[in-house]
């Protein structure tokens, strides 16, 4: 299989974590359901290939997002496959209602999603802004006390379909927030892709500047413009060393109107692999599964890797 020449640019991590979203954003807006067999599968070959951190699911209200229904069942069908490792796939909770949900099965690491704007806020968790935070915060002290891990996503921090652009300062605001309820990490989303490299630049240097270690932070692109490549070289130059990634580049969000593929893990790994920037994650066996994935879903990768390597 084709690599890419390794050429490293001097003053970049020497290592990053790559968060994988595949089973969670990529497969959330897929209409037709899939077997919660298939959904298995595709966690546990995403961890044969090395990816540290497998996001499962999310233990939001059925009605909002069917595909995601049968977090129970694929909890406990992976929990009886892969044993206590299955406890530490990180899910989705956006209330106290899927936080008992995850804690009724023993999971170890959950994440709240949070809206940079008042209209996502609204369509997403059905609540405003300031509603948002009174949500989350019982989520975070309960899960903490219980010794969970938590994540939080801001969304919509580059632009917004109904707002247009979206302020640094009410980002680095929103985020601040989430992270003072007591979640470790932050996960900057460019929920429908507008964002480009300079914006990135700044809006980490805002983050930084307002007091939250880069170590803090991640960073969540969607593909919609074909800027998400850019945005991570531009992340990296700035030090963030976690990025999001979704198998095969599926997903988007059910809410956000023109919210199109994640990116791609496999377009992520060829980029890292060129700079020299290590990440324990196997090309080929990613491919395989987003090969095998496409197979399923009835339509090819929307990955340029996967494109370019299917079938090496
Ligand atoms: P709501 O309708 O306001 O809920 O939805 P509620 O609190 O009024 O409760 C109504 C009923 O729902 C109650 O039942 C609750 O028990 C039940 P009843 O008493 O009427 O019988 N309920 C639940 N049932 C199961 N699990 C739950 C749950 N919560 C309430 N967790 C809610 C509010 C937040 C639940 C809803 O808006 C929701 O589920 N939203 C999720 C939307 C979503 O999943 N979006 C995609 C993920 S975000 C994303 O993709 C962006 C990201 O990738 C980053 C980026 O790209 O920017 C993360
Ligand atoms: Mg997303």
């Amino acid at each position: 299989m084709s690599l890419p020449m390794t050429v490293p640019e001097p003053g970049l991590p020497e290592r990053v974590t790559i968060y994988e979203v595949g089973a969670r954003d990529g497969l959330q807006n897929e209409a037709a359901i899939i077997p919660v067999e298939v959904k298995a599968e595709l966690v546990r070959r995403l961890l044969a290939a090395g990816l540290p951190a497998v996001e499962a699911t999310s233990f939001v209200h059925p009605r909002w997002v069917p595909q995601l229904a049968d977090a129970e069942q694929l909890m406990t069908a992976l929990h009886d496959q892969i044993g206590d490792a299955g406890r530490d796939l990180p899910v989705l909770v956006p209330n106290e209602r899927g936080l008992d949900r995850a804690l009724a099965l023993g999971l170890r690491h959950v994440a709240i999603f949070g809206s940079a704007t008042e209209t996502f806020a609204q369509k997403n968790l059905n609540r405003g802004l300031d509603e948002q935070y009174a949500m989350f915060e019982p989520v975070v002290a309960r899960a903490r006390d219980a010794g969970l891990d938590v994540r939080a996503y801001v969304s919509m921090c580059f632009g917004d379909p109904w707002e247009g652009p979206v302020p640094i300062d009410q980002v680095v605001a929103a985020g601040r927030r989430l992270l003072d309820l007591g979640a470790g990490q932050l996960s900057i989303g460019d929920t429908i892709g507008v964002g480009t490299a300079g914006h990135v630049t700044a809006l980490v240097g805002a983050f930084v500047e307002a007091g939250v270690p880069v170590e803090r932070l991640a960073l969540h692109f969607h593909d919609t413009y074909g800027q998400a490549l850019s945005n991570v070289q531009a992340g990296l130059r700035a030090g963030v060393t976690t990025y999001d990634a979704s198998a095969g580049g599926l997903g988007g969000c059910p809410y956000a109107k023109s919210a199109t593929g994640n990116l791609a893990t496999e377009d992520l790994v060829w980029l890292l692999d060129g700079l020299g920037v290590e990440h324990g994650v196997d090309l080929a066996a990613l491919v395989q599964t987003s090969t095998w994935l496409a197979g399923h879903l009835g339509r090819p990768s929307p990955s340029a890797v996967v494109r370019a390597l299917a079938g090496q």
